[in-house]
């Protein structure tokens, strides 16, 4: 009831002093147009400045918009009204006037001990009833200055040669914007220039068309003016394409070799196979066959005897005669030899 009353009392007098003194008076806030910047951990003063040629029933008011929050969704942090002052939200133990009594045109603030949640947009609002007139408030944009937080390393542990890797790194704190850079670790060799793609403000790393010697520990640093911090990570680049081939070669000689064995032992199976029919075949017929050291039925040795001593005595008969004889007589000796 009683705020309803120096509600109605302020809106009758300010009609009132319209009526008196016409657009003659205003409230002018100012404040920096240049956003505000701290480090982190740091105080910082926000200043806001007025003007006013009232000072009764003086309202001050400072409201935070964190990060990108619209200005309009500011929630209340401090404010000074009938002499007392009141702070809100999880910032109240850190905020303090800059002047006890802001009633002298100094509306400022300050902030102890800045976190990165303290980054955003305050409204300084001063409110001189009757005084209605004019730009009444102020918007200061505050920047929380900190050094890049330790970054993570991403990216394959292990490829092929010949392909392409992508090693990202990331830091997820660091105002400003933190600069990315690898570097190799354990080589004597700096990174192939030629085979990679750096992007220094997303820290992604593309190593191109990999090779053996690409394997190694690789370092990516985060930095900017207020400190840097690394990760690191580690690649093998195998050889599994050159070694496929050769896996394959090898495969393939063995297959090969062994693809020899089997026709060769098939062919010798066979003809031992062959052979033994063949064994088999004249074991069942052996009547057929044909004994040159048997004598034939029905003749008796003995006259095969005579046959031969009768030839013998032709032979003799024949080497009698002088001449040829000697030599038909040898001949016919190899012959029956
Ligand atoms: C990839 O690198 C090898 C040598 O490491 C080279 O012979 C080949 O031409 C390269 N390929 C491409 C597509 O650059």
């Amino acid at each position: 009831m009683g705020q309803i009353a120096i509600l109605w009392t302020s809106l009758l007098s300010w009609l009132l002093f319209v009526a008196l003194f016409g657009h003659g008076v205003c409230v002018e806030v100012t404040v920096p147009s240049d956003p505000v910047m701290q480090q982190r951990g740091s105080s910082v003063e926000l200043p806001c400045h007025y003007k006013t040629s009232v000072d009764q029933n003086f309202m001050l008011e400072w409201r935070f918009a964190p990060g990108s929050t619209l200005p309009d969704n500011g929630k209340q942090i401090l404010y000074f009204t009938n002499n007392v002052l009141y702070k809100l939200g999880s910032q109240e133990k850190r905020l303090s006037l800059l002047q006890d009594t802001p009633k002298r045109g100094d509306a400022s603030i300050r902030l102890d001990n800045v976190r990165a949640s303290d980054a955003g947009t305050y409204i300084c609002e001063v409110n001189n009833p009757p005084d209605f007139y004019g730009t009444g408030f102020g918007l200061i944009h505050f920047t929380v200055l900190m050094p890049p937080s330790a970054p993570v390393c991403k990216g394959p542990t292990s490829a092929p040669v010949g392909s392409d890797a992508t090693l990202t790194c990331n830091s997820s704190e660091g105002v400003p914007a933190p600069i990315y850079s690898w570097t190799r670790l354990d080589s004597k060799n700096p990174l192939p220039l030629s085979n990679m793609v750096l992007n220094e403000q997303t820290g992604k790393l593309i190593l191109r068309n990999l090779s053996l010697s690409f394997s190694g520990t690789y370092q990516c640093v985060a930095s900017n003016e207020f400190g840097n911090e690394s990760c690191k990570l580690s690649i093998d680049v195998t050889g599994t394409a050159q070694a496929g081939v050769v896996a394959g070669a090898v495969i393939g000689v063995i297959l090969a070799i062994l693809l020899l064995s089997a026709i060769v032992l098939y062919f010798l199976r066979r003809r031992k196979q062959q052979q033994q029919k063949k064994k088999k075949a004249a074991s069942i017929y052996s009547g057929n066959e044909i004994r040159e050291d048997a004598t034939a039925p029905g003749i008796p040795e003995a006259s095969l005897h005579e046959r031969d001593s009768k030839s013998d005595s032709l032979l003799e008969r024949l080497s009698s005669r002088p001449g040829s004889a000697s030599t038909t007589k040898s001949r016919l000796n190899n012959f029956l030899v």
